[in-house]
This record gives structure tokens, C-alpha cells and sequence, in this order.
């Protein structure tokens, strides 16, 4: 009887992912934690190309003993700006030192933004996005189904910087900045949306304790880690001197399911279009200036080592093989 209640109490998520180090972290989380069931990822470009982010996301799921999940391929480009990856951040592969087996699995037939139609017409009210990339496959669903706004039960996205420095341009945060178009279509759509940003993501820094904590088990969940965030960590020491990697992707994920980690402010977001510095920041007219209806829910506090210590204990559960679930493979 419990395993039912707990069953309904469920949240259904698409992830909507560009892994990316930190997507893969966050689709580890979402492996590990028995609130969510993840119906369906799809891929979008951004840390590198889309064939790359599919491909990784399949390895990563079948990392994680959840190859019974479907992965279906979205947009390689964003909808008006030329492509950037960041190689830099995530490596040529996008998970950094790490190595995984070619996935078992292919990606799903169709298009990723006609699979987040299908979803969530299907189950109105019931299906939750969670956004970790640029905002291009949303975007283009939105633009293909506009009902998908009233029946989608909610969207979590990671994005933008309100009252804190960019980390791709001054002004800019990445997923804001690789594809504004998308975002400025997503925040102005009416989608109830709670946003992630980097004013929150940057507190919580995973250090090589968190890491070193993590190697006390040994397995290939902690290896993957260990290898993805090496690279990532060398990433923020070199560009912005941070002992640590910002794992900003599953912060955004446990806000499903735990929404005490951080404080919200409704507030009036919007994303610049325009063609100067400022393309692609996010701001908030926290005095509401123009008296516009409030767009959005921000995380704008948050606490730290509530998210982290229970992300730790997750990913050792995960490695511990407490999760274990379904085929290997969905075919
Ligand atoms: O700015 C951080 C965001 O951009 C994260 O989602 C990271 O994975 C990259 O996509
Ligand atoms: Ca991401």
C-alpha cells in the first residue's frame, strides 16, 4: 500500500539536457532518487553538439542502470544565433576525463520537441520539464503546440544570472546566452516556471572533500564522477579560481523534489535580445517598473549543503547499487 501512495506521489519529468559534466551529474540524481520518474530525456546542443549530447546521455543513463529510459534527439542548432559549444568547460567528449562504453541503446524515433508535445498532451497537468540546456527544443515545442503552456504541471530551469556575473559572456549565463531566442520565447510563454540561477548555483561548489568522500566506495558511478569532474574542476580553477566544480544542472533537478533548499521570489525576468553586451543576460525588475505580471518563480537563496550533503548520500547509494532498475538496455 505504501509502495502505491508513494508511487502516486511521483513527479513525471522530461529532462531536457545537454550533458555535459553536470547534466550527467544530475541524471545520476535523477537515478537515485525515488520521488521522480524520468518519462523521457531529450538532447539539445550546448557543452557540445547534439550527436555528443545524445550519445552521452545514453551512456550515462546505462551508467546508472537506467537504460530502460528513452532518449530522443533534439535541435543541433539554436533558433537564430550560430552554434557555440564549450569544449573548454565540458571537453571535446562532454564528460571530461571520463570514459564510457558505447551506449546499447538508440535514441528513440522523431524529434525530442515533438516527444515533449506528445508527453505532455497526453497526461495534461501531469508531466514536469526540467530544463538543463539552452531552451531551443522548448521553444520550438512551445512554438509547435502553444497548449503545451496550460498543460504542462510545471518547468524547472536552469538559467540566467539576475544579480550575479555571467559565467560565458560579463553579463550572460550559458544556457541564457547560447540560445536567447529560446529563452526570451520560454520565459514569455505563461509556462509556470520556477528558474535556477547562477546566483543560487554558485553556492554550491562540489570540492575534491565532497569527491574524496565519494572515492571511499569503489565503483564505476564514483569513477564517472571522479574522471567528469577532474576536468570540470580544472575548468573553474583556471577561468574563475573556484577550488571545485559549480554543479549548477542537479541543484536544478532536486528542486523537483526538494523546493526547501532554496528561497523564491515571484518576480517580472526578462532576457536581452538585443545584439550588444548584454545579449543573452537575464535581469528582474524587482520593482516592477512597468507594472507587468510576474513571469516567474526565481531561486534567489539557497542552503548549500542541504542540497549537497543529499546529492553525496544519493550518489553513494547509487554506487552502492541501491537503485538498480530496469534493463539494461530499452530495447
Ligand atoms: O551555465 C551553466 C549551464 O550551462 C549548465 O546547464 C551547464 O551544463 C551548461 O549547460
Ligand atoms: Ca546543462
Amino acid at each position: 500500500m505504501l509502495k502505491a501512495a508513494a508511487e502516486l506521489m511521483q513527479k513525471h519529468i522530461i529532462l531536457d539536457t545537454d550533458p555535459g559534466i553536470d547534466d550527467s551529474l544530475a541524471i545520476l540524481l535523477a537515478a537515485a532518487s525515488p520521488e521522480i520518474v524520468v518519462d523521457g530525456v531529450v538532447s539539445v546542443h550546448g557543452n557540445v553538439s547534439t550527436e555528443q549530447t545524445t550519445r552521452n546521455a545514453l551512456a550515462v543513463l546505462e551508467l546508472a542502470k537506467a537504460g530502460h529510459v528513452p532518449v530522443y534527439k533534439g535541435c543541433d542548432l539554436p533558433l537564430v544565433k550560430e552554434s557555440l559549444l564549450s569544449p573548454e568547460t565540458h571537453g571535446d567528449s562532454g564528460l571530461g576525463y571520463a570514459e564510457l562504453p558505447e551506449p546499447l541503446n538508440q535514441p528513440g524515433a522523431g524529434h525530442g520537441s515533438d516527444y515533449i508535445i506528445e508527453r505532455i498532451m497526453s497526461e495534461p497537468g501531469e508531466i514536469t520539464l526540467v530544463c538543463i540546456g539552452p531552451l531551443t527544443n522548448v521553444a520550438l515545442a512551445i512554438r509547435q503546440e502553444p497548449r503545451i503552456v496550460e498543460n504542462v504541471k510545471e518547468a524547472f530551469i536552469m538559467g540566467g544570472a539576475i544579480q550575479y556575473p555571467g559565467n560565458t559572456t560579463a553579463l550572460a549565463e550559458f544556457n541564457t546566452f547560447v540560445d536567447p531566442h529560446a529563452a526570451h520565447i520560454v520565459f514569455h510563454s505563461g509556462m509556470p516556471i520556477t528558474l535556477t540561477p547562477l546566483d543560487v548555483t554558485y553556492q554550491c561548489v562540489f570540492t575534491k572533500d565532497d569527491l574524496n568522500r565519494l572515492l571511499k566506495i569503489n565503483s564505476p558511478i564514483t569513477k564517472f564522477i571522479a574522471d567528469s569532474t577532474r576536468f570540470y574542476m580544472e575548468f573553474h580553477d583556471e577561468y574563475q579560481s573556484i577550488e571545485g566544480c559549480v554543479i549548477n544542472d542537479p541543484m536544478t533537478l532536486a528542486l523537483t523534489f526538494m523546493p526547501e533548499i532554496c528561497d523564491y521570489q515571484d518576480l517580472v525576468v526578462d532576457v536581452d535580445l538585443s545584439t550588444g553586451v548584454g545579449l543573452g543576460n537575464t535581469f528582474a525588475d524587482f520593482y516592477n517598473y512597468e507594472k507587468k505580471p510576474k513571469n516567474m518563480r526565481v531561486a534567489m537563496g539557497v542552503r548549500p549543503r542541504l542540497f549537497m550533503e543529499m546529492f553525496l548520500e544519493r550518489m553513494e547509494k547509487l554506487a552502492q547499487g541501491a537503485f538498480a532498475q530496469g534493463s539494461e538496455s530499452n530495447g
